[in-house]
């Protein structure tokens, strides 16, 4: 019965991750390497991302890539496509955070460079890779269900709880959830999926900065289970989802059922 079901059962394929370098990234490009994936890996920090590369060796590659750059981003794709198996998989993680106020107590303005950067980098940077990653894909050979790829997103839970500060990083991350559906309308016609993964707390190099004391906190905030999320909690989601060819168009918390207070 399981073996009928619609799903990306051979991955003996290519894939990009970016972000790759660090934290959910990183454990994604694990995950998909342990299953046999040839990762190519699109970051901005060089030496963690070579670093990585050689630690899995074989067919993990590393490109030094802005994911708002439109040749940037090409030539990491180009990468991935010269691989010796079709690229059939993207992973948006590449992001970053910013926290201000619509106004500061003294009344001044959020930055306007500030939300543009974060808007840049999470919304514009996601939809540029998953354009040319859509592109590529939909140049190779589609398997026995008609599937030639599938694409996640990383959003936040901040999408839909945006705390007192957040308005930049929600907004972004708005911005993807948003585009989740009609992507995977625009895609069906070549068979590529796309999915977005909305985290909640998860312990990444950003939270590991914090105090145990804080850390301990916020996990108390969770209510099942009690604890930060593991990138490989993240990590075997996007595999879920790149293995289950019937999901499609849809945004999925992972979040322990947290729900954010307003600070
Ligand atoms: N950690 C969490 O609790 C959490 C929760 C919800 C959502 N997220 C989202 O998950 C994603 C990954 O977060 P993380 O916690 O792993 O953070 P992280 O800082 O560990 O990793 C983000 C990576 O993105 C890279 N990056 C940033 N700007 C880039 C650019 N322009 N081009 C290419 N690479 C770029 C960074 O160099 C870094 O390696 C982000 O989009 C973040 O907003 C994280």
């Amino acid at each position: 019965m399981l073996a009928n079901l619609g799903c990306m059962k051979n991955l003996d394929v290519a894939a990009v991750v970016t972000g790759g370098a660090s934290g959910l990234g990183e454990a994604t490009t694990r995950a998909l390497t342990a299953v046999g994936v040839a990762v190519t890996v699109l970051d901005l920090q060089e030496e963690r991302g070579a670093a990585l590369a050689t630690e899995l060796g074989g067919h993990t590659t590393f490109v030094r890539t802005d994911v708002t750059d439109e040749s940037s981003v090409q030539g990491a794709i180009e990468d991935a496509t010269g691989k010796d198996r079709p690229l059939r998989i993207a992973v948006n993680c590449a992001g970053i955070g910013w926290a201000q106020r619509v106004l500061a107590r003294d009344g001044s303005a959020h930055e306007l460079p500030a939300f543009t950067r974060t808007v840049m980098v999470n919304l514009v940077g996601t939809f540029n890779v998953l354009r040319l990653a859509a592109a590529a894909m939909a140049r190779t050979e589609p398997d026995d269900e008609g599937e030639r790829g599938v694409i996640v997103n990383t959003a936040s839970i901040a999408a839909y709880d945006g705390q007192i500060g957040q308005i930049a990083y929600a907004a972004s991350k708005g911005g993807i959830v948003g585009l989740t559906l009609p992507a995977a309308r625009d895609l069906a016609s070549v068979g590529v999926r796309v999915c977005t993964i909305a985290p909640g707390l998860v312990d990444t190099p950003l939270l590991a900065s914090l105090p145990e004391e804080a850390r301990t906190a916020l996990a108390a905030g969770i209510p099942f289970p009690k604890r930060l999320g593991r990138p490989e909690d993240f990590a075997e989601l996007a595999l879920d989802v790149v293995r289950h060819g019937y999901l499609n168009g849809e945004v999925i918390r992972m979040d322990g059922a947290l729900r954010m207070a307003p600070r």
